[in-house]
């Protein structure tokens, strides 16, 4: 039987209804961790977490409001414990030509994805430094944080942030013996991919799978993600394993991006 790696640990995991999140959240209580799955869905959080066992609670959530993130925090030491591990994985995705971007969309995906990202590990931090026992913090970035692309600007610009804050929050906070680093996916297969297959259909007049396909082929490993791909280096990253890695984004892409 292989030792399981986050035995009598807590992760926290934000987004983790569905998608990547989820994959997170099944694969951390495969070994060992009890997992608080938070998301703004709370019908499908909850559904999520009856299906992965009775080491897993969801918390309904909402990154952009302050007053539902220090609820999520401290309900889960209530109901937990503590909170050893956060995974930053809960995002939007927006896509659109340049001239058309709203300041609405805008300010709603960075209030989302970047905001979201800093007050959730603001808020964990606190906890973490409070208990004193250190602890990990891994946020989503994305092969689009890594360069900009024509019809996505907004996400990228999104993604690209968290990498800066990872850097900034991970300089920080390893004082305190807190390791914050990222995960940078490429293309990974799921119901977010459905959102931007039709999105690519509609816009360059595809039929509605093509362009997963067109993505597939380009990726150097020969096919799209699929989120338990990313699985093991969230684990990798919230063990011991990972203490002296710091402030570091990490490409889980098939061989997308290079650095
Ligand atoms: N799928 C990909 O190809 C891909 C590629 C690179 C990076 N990523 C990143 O990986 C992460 C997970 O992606 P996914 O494909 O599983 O996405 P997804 O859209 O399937 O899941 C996102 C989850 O976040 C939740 N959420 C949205 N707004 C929220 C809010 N305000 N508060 C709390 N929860 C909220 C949603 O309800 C959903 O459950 C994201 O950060 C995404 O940017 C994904």
């Amino acid at each position: 039987m292989p030792r399981k790696r986050l035995e009598g640990r807590v992760a926290l995991i934000t987004g983790a209804a569905r998608g990547i999140g989820k994959a997170f959240a099944q694969r951390y209580l495969a070994e060992g961790a009890k997992v608080i799955i938070a998301d703004i869905d709370f019908d499908s959080a909850t559904n999520t977490a009856s299906v992965l066992g009775e080491d897993c609670i969801a918390l309904s959530l909402d990154v952009t409001d302050q007053i539902s993130i220090n609820r999520c925090i401290s309900d889960s030491v209530s109901q937990m414990g503590r909170i050893d591990i956060l995974i930053n994985n809960a995002a939007l995705f927006t896509a659109s030509p340049f001239v058309d971007i709203t300041r609405i969309d805008y300010e709603r995906v960075f209030s989302v994805n970047l905001a979201g990202t800093m007050f959730m590990m603001q808020a964990a931090a606190k906890h973490m430094i409070e208990r004193g026992q250190g602890g990990k913090i891994i946020n989503m970035a994305s092969q689009a944080g890594r360069r900009g692309e024509a019809l996505v600007a907004v996400y990228c610009a999104t993604k690209a942030a968290i990498i800066s804050l990872t850097q900034s929050a991970g300089l920080d906070l390893i004082k305190h013996g807190i390791n914050v680093n990222a995960i940078s996916p490429g293309v990974v297969d799921g119901e977010h991919w459905d959102d931007v297959d039709a999105f690519f259909a509609n816009y360059e007049g595809l039929q509605l799978g093509e362009k997963k396909t067109q993505v597939g082929d380009g990726v150097p490993y020969g096919r799209m993600g699929i989120a338990e791909d990313l699985t093991g280096m969230a684990v990798f990253l919230a063990t011991p394993d990972a203490d002296y890695i710091v402030a570091q984004t990490y490409n889980v892409d098939g061989g997308q991006w290079m650095s």
